[in-house]
């Protein structure tokens, strides 16, 4: 599949984002390791805080179906430079997902490129809970 199909998943996904606090949807495409595609958008709701990214919402989705290896996330929003994940949607994307490489588009073109080890230098995950001290 090329970046651009991926990109048109993306597309699609977005277009079910519940946005109508901030207006701002967002739809993203999870590539698993054996090719299939499983697209998130974001979900506002009144609370406010309980917003869940596009990102995220892929990524549960797909785990939630069991799907466990990934290759690329593609996200898409209607904005003119590059829009990338946010925090809490890199730490989800790394623990789950690994070096993805990220593809960020917007409602007609890619927009930028990067791996995720790019945006989330020095991550925190499961290697550090078992950290012992180093031996003398
Ligand atoms: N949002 C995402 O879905 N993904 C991102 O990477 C950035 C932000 C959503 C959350 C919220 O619904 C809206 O965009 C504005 O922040």
């Amino acid at each position: 599949m090329s970046a651009s199909d991926l990109l048109a998943a993306a597309r699609r996904g977005r277009e079910h984002a519940h946005a109508r606090f901030s207006q701002f949807k967002v739809g993203a495409a999870l590539e698993t390791a054996d090719g299939q595609v499983i697209t998130g958008c974001n979900i506002e709701n009144a609370t406010y805080g309980l917003t869940m990214c596009a990102e995220r919402v892929a990524m549960f989705k797909a785990l939630s179906d069991g799907h466990r290896t990934f290759t690329r996330i593609a996200i898409v929003a209607d904005t003119h430079a590059p829009t990338p994940p946010c925090g809490s949607c890199r730490q989800i994307l790394w623990e789950f997902g690994g070096d993805l490489e990220v593809i960020l588009g917007n409602t007609t073109r890619e927009t930028a490129r990067f791996r995720l080890s790019e945006l989330l230098p020095n991550p925190f995950d499961v290697r550090f809970l078992s950290d012992e001290p180093p031996k003398r």
